[in-house]
């Protein structure tokens, strides 16, 4: 993969980028000590990037398949001409593998070949559609978290500090966040006085992400071990626990990094509410509970390593579950840009979708 300094003003919006007919995704393994973009020409080289860790958070993810989906369609019709729908497609199908949990991936990869299925002419150059396709994804994810961010923070009512896990945030979508989002929106509101960030082991997301997104906007943000919620959480003034998820069964179900089952056990047991930002984007009706939801493992030398350094000792074997489920029973409110569902249930998920 080719890592480049893109001559852009980096602001946190602006993980993924769309620069002179390539694709450039900000390099998230080497945040924030470096602010290096990746360059894809292929859509292997953003499947890559996907795996690699390049650029994750679910929407972020989507946008990033969009966008990959134009590249694969600009080789397909290099290569074939007339015959580049047949061409595109193990092209798809091998990006569509890239990672498992995150639902925005084929969420994505699908409006795009909606657009391609209604192609009028199917024998032109199909890059300009797709790409005002890609775009127009992009957009409205960012337009989903602002609308989110507001809906959201209405449910908080008095200043408070909150728990969030992983990065939910501009690096994790088009722009702006899911959970950060509301987080943005109510800080910008006098609602939030602290945000305690999970570092989240082994990538550290919290760490490394959440903690450097809010710290350059101003909002005062200090980091918890992982293990350290629940204490915290007892000693009061956290109103509330804000994530965002990577797919959100037909019942309420929400996956999301591992450790956010544990958030929402302890938040339930200090009386602690639960709030999941998610575009609908996220949610899979075709996955009926959260046991249909494939969880991504990855290598366990992630877990036996800290910094490229292995810490643990030779022969121990680790189990690197990289998402967890919280049943629906756990969630306060799913915060989607069509509303606010109050402790989630199948029905009213199922009523929320077709609004
Ligand atoms: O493994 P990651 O970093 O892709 O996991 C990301 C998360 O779990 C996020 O919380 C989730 O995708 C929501 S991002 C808006």
């Amino acid at each position: 993969m080719k890592q480049v300094a893109l001559d852009i003003e980096i602001n946190a919006d602006q993980a993924v980028v769309w620069h002179e007919h390539l694709l450039y995704l900000l390099d998230q393994r080497v945040l924030p000590q470096e602010e290096l973009f990746v360059q894809c020409q292929t859509v292997t080289d953003a499947r890559n990037a996907i795996r690699a860790m390049v650029v994750r958070g679910a929407p972020a993810i989507g946008v990033t398949a969009a966008y990959a989906v134009v590249l694969a369609a600009r080789e397909a019709w290099a290569a074939e001409g007339k015959g580049w729908i047949e061409a595109l497609t193990a092209k798809l199908e091998m990006l569509a593998q890239a990672r498992p949990t995150a639902i925005n991936l084929s969420w994505a990869i699908g409006q795009m070949k909606s657009v391609i299925s209604g192609l009028e002419d199917k024998d032109s150059d199909p890059e300009p559609a797709l790409l005002e396709t890609a775009m127009q994804i992009h957009r409205q994810d960012i337009a989903a978290n602002r609308q989110m961010g507001a809906y959201a923070a209405e449910l908080i009512e008095h200043p408070t500090s909150v728990i969030t896990h992983c990065n939910a945030g501009a690096l994790a979508t088009g722009g702006y966040g899911t959970a950060l989002g509301v987080i943005r929106s109510a800080h910008a509101q006098g609602k939030i006085e602290r945000v305690y960030a999970d570092e989240t082991r082994p990538w550290l997301q919290g760490a490394r992400l959440t903690a450097w997104e809010l710290e350059r906007d101003g909002i005062p943000v200090s980091l918890l071990v992982d293990g350290a919620a629940a204490a915290r959480m007892a000693l009061g003034g956290i109103d509330w626990v804000i994530v965002g998820s990577d797919r959100i069964a037909a019942n309420g179900d929400v996956a999301n990094k591992i450790g956010t089952y544990s958030l929402a056990v302890a938040a339930k047991y200090h009386g602690i509410r639960f709030m999941v930002a998610a575009p609908t984007s996220t949610i899979d009706m075709s996955v009926a509970s959260g046991a249909e939801i494939p969880i991504e493992t990855r290598a366990a030398d992630e877990v036996l390593s800290c910094g490229g350094q292995r810490v643990a000792a030779a022969g121990v074997d680790a189990w690197n579950s990289v998402f967890d489920v919280t049943p629906a029973s756990l969630v306060d409110a799913i915060v989607t840009e069509k509303g606010v569902i109050h402790s989630p249930n199948a029905k009213k998920l199922s009523k929320h979708m077709i609004r």
